[in-house]
C-alpha cells in the first residue's frame, strides 16, 4: 500500500455504530470498486445491520444500503478475517468519559481503541493503514504506533487521524457534501503517501479542495476543538437565555440580531433546554483533561465552563415548571414531548430529556414521554438506569395518550412534526391551567395563548 496510485481494495471498519455504520456505507456507495466490511463485536448490532430494522436511524441511510449492502458492503462479526483482509482499517469504536480510575469524570477511556490496536498488531500481516476514525485525545497515534512498532516488527503500519465531522440527524447529507475531510499523518514520504492513499477514497466523490491534509496531531485536536466550539456557542446563547427571562428581552430576537453579524454567523444560536449526545459533553471534557495534563489549569477552566453552563440550563428549566406549578408536581402528570438528544435521530444517549425526566420523577411528579424516533423500550430503559422513582414513568406510543389528563407539557426534542400536532384537541384533554414548557421555542406561542395554554418557553415571555 505504498505507492498512491494505487486505490485500497478492502477496507474495514472496526465498530458499527452511528459513524462507522453510516460512513462506511457513503464509502461503499461511492467507491463500487472497494469491498468494504464493518466488523463489531457485538452480535446483535450485526445481525440488525443485515436485517431491514436498521440500529441507527437517519434520513437516507435505508437507501444508501440498499444499493450497497451484500455487494460491496458487509457487516460482520468476524473481527479478524475483516482485519486480515484489509488494506485500510478504520478504528471507529466508541470512546466514553472513563468512569474509574485517574482521570474519572473527564478523560476519554481509550481502552476499545487500544484493544483494536493490539488485535491488528496481533493478527495482520502485510502493510496496512490504520485509520482513527474515533474521536480521541491529541496524541493517541502515538500509543498505536507503538503498539504496533513492538508487536509487528515486520509489517509496516502507518497510522492516519481522520476524524468524523457528521451530525447525527443529517448524516447522510453531512457524508454526501461534507464541509472538509480531515486527515492527518506523520510528516515523512511513506506518511504523506498513506495520507494520499486515504485522500484517493474520498477523491471519489469530494473535491480535492475540500481535503485537508495536516500532521497527525492538529488532525487529533482539530476535532475536540471542533466540538468545543460548537458546544461552546449553545452554552453561550443559553447563558444570555437567562439574561433574557429577567429582563423581557426575546433570546431569539436577540439570536437574529448577532447572528446577522458575519463574523458570528446565525448557526447554532438556539436556545434550548440545553445540549445533549454522546460527543459534545465527552469531548468537551476530554479537552478539558488534557489541558489539565499538560499544565493549563486556566485554559481547562474555560472550556469547563461550557459543561457547567449546560447541567445550569438543564436544571433551571426543571426548577422553573416546577415553580410554575404552584411548587409541586407531586402526584401530577406531566407530559415530555421528545427525547431524543436531538431530532431526525433516536439517539438518547446524555438527552437533557434523561436530567429532566429524572428530576421530575425525583419530584415525585408522574411522567409521560413520547418520542416519534425513539422506542418506549429505550425511553424506559434510559431513566431507570438513572431513577428509583420509575414506576412513576410511562412511554406512549401516541402523542395525545401521553399528554390526557396532564398539568402540563413539555417539548425537549425539536422534531417538526409537534410543531402540527392537534393542540386544541391536547388542550381539551389537560387539566386546567394547562401549563405547556417549549423547551426547543418550537412552536408559535401566540397561537398557543389564543388556544388556552399557559406557555412558557426559554429566554422568553
Ligand atoms: N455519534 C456521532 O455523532 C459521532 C460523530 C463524530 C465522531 N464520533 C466519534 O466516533 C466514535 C464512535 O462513535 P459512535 O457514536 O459510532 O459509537 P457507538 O457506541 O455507536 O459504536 C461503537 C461500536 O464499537 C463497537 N466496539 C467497541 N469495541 C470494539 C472492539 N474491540 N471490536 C469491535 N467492535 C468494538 C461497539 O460494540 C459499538 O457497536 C466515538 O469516538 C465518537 O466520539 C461520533
Amino acid at each position: 500500500m505504498s505507492n498512491p496510485q494505487i486505490k485500497p481494495q478492502r477496507i474495514c471498519c472496526i465498530g458499527a455504530g452511528y459513524v462507522g455504520g453510516p460512513t462506511m456505507a457513503v464509502i461503499a456507495q461511492k467507491c463500487p470498486d472497494i469491498r468494504v466490511t464493518v466488523v463489531d463485536i457485538d452480535e446483535q448490532r450485526i445481525a440488525a445491520w443485515n436485517s431491514d430494522e436498521l440500529p441507527v436511524y437517519e434520513r437516507g441511510l435505508d437507501a444508501v444500503l440498499e444499493t450497497t449492502r451484500g455487494k460491496n458492503l458487509f457487516f460482520s462479526t468476524d473481527v479478524d478475517a475483516g482485519i486480515v483482509a484489509a488494506d485500510i482499517i478504520f478504528i471507529s469504536v466508541n470512546t466514553p468519559t472513563k468512569t474509574y480510575g485517574e482521570g474519572a469524570g473527564k478523560a476519554a477511556d481509550l481502552k476499545f481503541v487500544e484493544l483494536c490496536a493490539r488485535k491488528i498488531a496481533l493478527i495482520s500481516t502485510g502493510n496496512k493503514i490504520i485509520v482513527e476514525k474515533s474521536t480521541i485525545p491529541v496524541r493517541t497515534a502515538e500509543m498505536i504506533k507503538r503498539i504496533m512498532r513492538e508487536n509487528c516488527s515486520e509489517n509496516v503500519v502507518q497510522v492516519l487521524s481522520n476524524p468524523e465531522f457528521l451530525a447525527e440527524g443529517s448524516a447522510i447529507q453531512d457524508l454526501h457534501y461534507p464541509d472538509r475531510i480531515l486527515i492527518g499523518g506523520e510528516e515523512t514520504e511513506s506518511g504523506r503517501q498513506a495520507v494520499d492513499t486515504l485522500a484517493s477514497v474520498y477523491e471519489s466523490w469530494v473535491p480535492s479542495e475540500k481535503i485537508i491534509k495536516t500532521n497527525l496531531w492538529s488532525s487529533e485536536l482539530s476535532k475536540l476543538a471542533a466540538n468545543a466550539f460548537l458546544a461552546q456557542r449553545i452554552s453561550s446563547i443559553n447563558a444570555l437565555s437567562a439574561l433574557c427571562e429577567v429582563t423581557q428581552a426575546n433570546i431569539d430576537e436577540v439570536a437574529q440580531a448577532i447572528g446577522r453579524d458575519r463574523r458570528i454567523g446565525p448557526k447554532f444560536l438556539k436556545a434550548s433546554v440545553g445540549f445533549g449526545g454522546s460527543c459534545f459533553q465527552k469531548d468537551v471534557l476530554n479537552l478539558v483533561y488534557l489541558c489539565e495534563h499538560f499544565g493549563l489549569p486556566e485554559v481547562a477552566a474555560y472550556w469547563e465552563q461550557v459543561i457547567k453552563m449546560n447541567d445550569y440550563q438543564k436544571r433551571r428549566f426543571t426548577k422553573n415548571l416546577v415553580k410554575t406549578l404552584f411548587n409541586t408536581v407531586s402526584g401530577k402528570k406531566i407530559a415530555i414531548l421528545g427525547f431524543a438528544f436531538k431530532s431526525g435521530t433516536n439517539d438518547t444517549r446524555e438527552t437533557p430529556a434523561i436530567q429532566v425526566c429524572s428530576d421530575l420523577l425525583e419530584e415525585q411528579g408522574l411522567v409521560s414521554v413520547y418520542d416519534p424516533g425513539v422506542k418506549r423500550e429505550q425511553i424506559e430503559s434510559e431513566l431507570n438506569l438513572v431513577n428509583a422513582n420509575s414506576n412513576n414513568l410511562v412511554a406512549e406510543d401516541d402523542p395525545y395518550s401521553a399528554c390526557a389528563g396532564s398539568h402540563a407539557v413539555v417539548i425537549l426534542t425539536e422534531w417538526q412534526e409537534f410543531k402540527n400536532l392537534d393542540y386544541q384537541r391536547i388542550f381539551s384533554l389537560m387539566e386546567k391551567p394547562a401549563f405547556f414548557f417549549d423547551g426547543r421555542n418550537l412552536l408559535d406561542f401566540d397561537a398557543m395563548r389564543r388556544i388556552g395554554f399557559q406557555i412558557r418557553g426559554i429566554g422568553r415571555v
